[in-house]
């Protein structure tokens, strides 16, 4: 597989930053559902290995770095965030039942998993982009280089 275009460390503002990692998690993404779908069970392996830690690094870069600065900083604990740290719990279990149909060799069962996967990862990161990483930029202007270098740095894509 080659490396992704995308080159996180590009990104001018924290929504930037996170808006490219969806689209590299997209793309890890596609690779192991074609892997899955043309039945190469060993690229699938580890295509579908590289989509779930990007996306569970995308999660804790979120839930432990950028989400308490936006709550410190706004105020708003019980708002946005939380709502996507419960759709992160969502996706996770559908990431966990997916890697199990993998494991099982069980095609069906994994593009059944993974089509609601990409469902709600596409509404959740449209929310994200959309609604609160703008809301983020805004709280968080006068520490952003900090923060998107920590950022940056939990994502991997360095
Ligand atoms: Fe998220
Ligand atoms: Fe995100």
């Amino acid at each position: 597989m080659t490396a992704s275009p995308t080159s996180a460390s590009a990104a001018t503002t924290l929504s930037g930053l996170f808006s490219q990692h969806h689209r590299h998690c997209d793309e890890a993404f596609a690779a192991a559902e074609k892997a899955v779908s043309g039945g190469d069970w060993a690229v699938a392996e580890t295509a579908f290995d590289t989509f779930s830690t990007d996306l569970l690094a995308h999660f804790a870069a979120e839930e432990e770095q950028l989400f308490p600065a936006f709550e410190a900083a706004s105020g708003m604990t019980g708002g946005p965030t939380s709502v996507m740290r419960h759709e992160h719990v969502q996706m996770r279990g559908l990431l966990a039942n997916a890697r199990q149909a993998l494991a099982d060799r069980d095609a069906d069962a994994f593009l059944g998993e993974t089509d609601t996967l990409l469902i709600l990862m596409e509404q959740h990161n449209l929310k994200e982009e959309g609604v609160l990483y703008p809301m983020c930029d805004a709280h968080l202007a006068p520490r952003a280089a900090e923060l998107l270098e920590r950022c940056a740095a939990a994502l991997g894509t360095m």
